[in-house]
């Protein structure tokens, strides 16, 4: 696989192999190959925690369980603008109803939209989950740094037949899953990650979303 090949298959995975381990050896090898991403004055501002089996399932148990008692937690970074507004609610409208109405889910049935929610919390069936933390004293820079070390992992493992979802869906338990960790105090956590081998029939991983023309985003400046 080429690097191209690599960024332009690679999609969000919603549906695992639950019964296809990924081995330590494996991960390890993906986190090192990642590991190489570039960082401002080379200071790799990551932290990953790696669960499996029973501290996974802890994990799904706790923010589960807080969803779906109404408890909506509050991340203790804001992912999303405060105020939504075009044309980011418009892309952001587009891939959630593209989503639903794939997966055949109406919006008003509260308890459809939950049981998909839940399966964010359950890793999405995959046999391993990734949690990616920083000191909370690292600057804006170091979190874009953590975006190039996110997107080599997501390329890495693709290299190595596997897929992966990114998951800010446990940030606003953070208070939960940073203890179920072991992380400390000092340390917060930037997103979760689903990491396992691809269901490819799954109706869920064929939804492939749209982006922007070159052209849209990028302005030509020349003399
Ligand atoms: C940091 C980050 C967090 C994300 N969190 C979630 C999440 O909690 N649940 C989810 O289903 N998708 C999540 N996504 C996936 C995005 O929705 C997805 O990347 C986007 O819609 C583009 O689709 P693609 O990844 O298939 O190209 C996240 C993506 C990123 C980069």
């Amino acid at each position: 696989m080429n690097v191209s090949e690599a960024i332009e298959g690679r999609q969000s995975i919603r549906a695992f192999d639950a019964n296809r381990e990924v081995t330590d050896a494996v991960v390890t090898s993906i986190l090192t190959t990642a590991g190489r991403a570039p960082s401002g004055s080379n200071i790799q501002p990551w932290h990953v925690y790696v669960v499996t089996g029973s501290a996974q399932h802890r994990i799904t148990e706790v923010c589960t369980a807080r969803y779906l008692s109404g408890d909506e937690g509050e991340s203790e970074y804001h992912y999303y603008p405060q105020n939504w507004r075009q044309p980011y609610i418009g892309r952001r409208r587009q891939t959630g109803f593209g989503l639903y109405g794939l997966l055949g889910i109406d919006k008003a049935d509260t308890a459809a939209v939950q049981g998909y929610r839940v399966t964010n919390y359950e890793f999405f069936g995959a046999p391993m989950g990734l949690f990616f933390t920083i000191d909370r004293d690292m600057e804006l820079g170091s979190w874009l740094d953590y975006g190039m070390f996110l997107q080599s992992i997501m390329l890495s493992a693709r290299d190595a037949g596997l897929e992966t979802c990114a998951q800010a869906a446990f940030c606003p338990y953070y208070d939960s899953v940073m203890p179920l960790l072991g992380a400390p105090d000092e340390q917060m956590l930037v997103c979760g990650m689903s990491l396992g081998y691809p269901l490819t029939e799954a109706v869920v991983n064929n939804y492939r979303t749209e982006r922007l023309q070159a052209e849209a985003f990028t302005t030509f400046l020349s003399d």
